[in-house]
């Protein structure tokens, strides 16, 4: 997902477009620039890789300006060099903007400017922009901005600055988010809170189709018709802090680290007097028991909570659930009534593919709650209620806290639809609520096995298939310690319901290959102990999660992790610390980009 920051102020532009820029790394990027005013004229500086090339370049240049826009691209469109990355100037270096988002029909766009005349030196969509405002430009900025925005189709946040109108940057938002502050160095615009949290705590949160006008001592937001409109600003009261790696070595590291503690402040704020309370989803006893399906809609990590979520809430609360990945959800036509509850879960809320399952459920009529991490995101203001996760900003790219905040939302939510439903009586609650009022502590006992995982990365860094295997609400954490492994140390691995192996997939277990069992499921444990059998009768190197008082009974396998024993549905959040730990070392042994992994972007907000 790009980065957008913009400043102009009385000091110079280039050190707060640098920090910007680095605070906006966790989106994920290939490339980087920034556009500022000199001399009249509009200097950009940009290259493909990493902040740090970029800010050599800069001090070479020797660049000083009050006004700049600054960007971190990750490609869609073009490959990532510098001549694809933002900004890009309009042909005569009248504009310069950045962009996020997807122009759709780019393609014909710039078949007609090229036939009036213009000279394309990218591959991007986005020049397209920078010479549709310079084609449309009779004067004033605003007013080609406006025009330009009613001919573009697709998703984009847009930051432009034009020569001029110096001291001026001009904004539009229209799905991609975009965030604006008003701070005592100047005022500054940026694609999320994390690169305005240095500077300002008050915010201002653009709403799609919203033009803005930044300047040194004010924000003007205007319609796309050119009406004014008073925003206030809302005060975050995420602390900066969590932008500081305090002490870890890498931001996974610390954010695994917090998960006790985080877990903790999520499963409190939903607590009142002993009993599971959110008082703020319209999701009552009434709407509930009309409720006749459940379809937890997500991408990536956050579906394989939805899928955890899918066997919890069938088995507490007996209504038929369906878990979708959102990019088949919204085109397989699912059959959507009143009687429909969708739940979204995303930890950005800014997910492409979720955020068009969400309005894809509300135009058919259904209810829709989304469980978010984000305040103010737009799946969060566009869901018919929400339930906040208290992860805090997470910066890494590999979710690892987040997630664990939504499996504790998800425990809450499956008890509090069986408690409306009459199948969880109140004393059963009560033993509920405070079994998971413990697990913040069973999963400080969990992250104790980090120095097992350090020990077991070193025989996964050598392996070459490697594969996790799981029953019931284990298997979608097989799913999630798989894609772990995967998009951080770049390992191939997969992750397999523990009984279909035999039908298929089994045929590539041979000697050295590693199958990682999660067997903390009671009810499945025999089982789990045939399959181990079956895949070490086949050469394969075994490691078994198991809870503490089973460690004995795991006979055969070559390496065991014991667990806490727990409350079996809350099994998936014990099980997945070592996971997390385990990818986390073998990707450290391998001198990945643990953070920042290649190709990878924070939060997808492109389909
Ligand atoms: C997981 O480590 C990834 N960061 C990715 O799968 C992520 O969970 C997915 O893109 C969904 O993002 P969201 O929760 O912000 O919607």
């Amino acid at each position: 997902m790009c980065g957008i920051i913009g400043y102009t102020g009385n000091e110079n532009a280039v050190p707060y477009l640098l920090k910007g820029l680095g605070s906006l790394e966790y989106r994920g990027y290939d490339s980087c620039g920034i556009s500022v005013f000199q001399k009249g004229k509009i200097k950009t500086l940009k290259c493909s890789g990493r902040i740090q090339t970029l800010s050599e370049k800069l001090c070479k240049n020797n660049l000083s300006s009050e006004t700049g826009i600054g960007h971190t691209r990750w490609a869609t469109h073009g490959k990532p060099n510098s001549r694809n990355a933002h900004p890009h100037e309009s042909q005569s270096g009248l504009f310069s903007v950045v962009h996020n988002g997807i122009i759709e029909n780019h393609a014909s766009l710039k078949e007609k400017l090229v036939k009036d005349g213009f000279v394309f030196k990218s591959e991007t969509d986005t020049e397209v922009i920078a010479q549709l405002l310079e084609q449309n430009y009779s004067g004033s900025a605003l007013s080609s901005l406006s025009k330009t925005v009613s001919q573009l189709e697709g998703s984009f946040s847009l930051g432009i600055i034009c020569r001029e109108e110096e001291g001026k940057i001009f904004c539009v938002r229209k799905q991609s988010p975009l965030v604006a502050a008003k701070a005592e160095s100047g005022s500054f615009v940026a694609s999320d809170i994390t690169a305005l949290l240095p500077f300002s705590k008050d915010i201002f949160f653009f709403n799609d189709d919203e033009l803005a006008v930044i300047e040194k001592e004010k924000i003007s937001f205007f319609d796309l018709s050119g009406n004014e409109i008073k925003k206030t600003a809302e005060t975050i009261d995420f602390s900066a802090s969590h932008q500081e790696k305090e002490g870890h070595e890498f931001f996974m590291h610390k954010e695994i680290m917090q998960q006790p503690h985080v877990i903790k402040e999520t499963i409190n704020a939903y607590f009142k007097n002993g009993r599971i309370s959110f008082e703020n989803i319209n999701l009552n006893k009434n709407e509930l028991q009309k409720t006749s399906r459940i379809y937890l809609v997500a991408c990536g990590s956050a579906y394989h909570v939805a899928l955890s979520g899918k066997y919890l809430i069938e088995e507490m609360a007996k209504i038929p659930c369906e878990a979708d990945i959102a990019s088949e959800f919204r085109y397989r036509n699912p059959p959507l009534n009143t009687n429909t509850l969708v739940i979204i879960i995303s930890q950005s809320g800014e997910t492409a593919d979720s955020l068009a399952a969400l309005r894809l459920a509300k135009n058919q009529g259904a209810k829709t709650l989304s469980v978010v991490n984000v305040p103010l995101s737009t799946i969060a203001q566009e869901s018919d209620s929400v339930i906040f996760t208290h992860a805090g900003p997470e910066i890494a790219v590999a979710t690892t806290k987040a997630y664990s905040c939504q499996l504790a939302v998800i425990y809450l939510l499956a008890a509090y639809i069986s408690s409306c439903l009459f199948l969880l009586s109140e004393e059963e609650e009560k033993d509920y609520v405070s079994k998971l009022s413990s697990l913040d502590e069973k999963i400080k006992q969990a992250l104790e096995t980090e120095p097992l995982a350090k020990k077991l990365s070193e025989i996964l860094g050598k392996s070459k298939n490697i594969f996790f295997i799981g029953r019931n609400t284990d298997y979608p954490v097989a799913m999630e310690g798989s894609l772990k492994l995967k998009e951080i140390s770049y390992l191939q691995s997969e992750a397999y319901g523990a009984g279909e192996l035999k039908h298929g997939t089994i045929s590539l277990i041979e000697k050295g290959s590693v199958v990682i069992a999660l067997c903390c499921r009671k009810s499945v444990f025999k089982k789990m102990l045939s399959n181990i059998r079956e895949v070490k009768a086949r050469g394969a190197f075994v490691v078994a999660l198991v809870s503490e008082n089973q460690k004995e009974l795991a006979e055969g396998a070559d390496f065991i992790i014991s667990l806490p024993e727990t409350e079996n549905r809350f099994s998936p959040s014990i099980e997945i610390i070592p996971l997390q730990l385990l990818g986390y070392h073998t990707a450290k042994i391998k001198g990945c980009d643990i953070d920042k992994p290649r190709n990878l972007a924070k939060s997808v907000t492109v389909e």
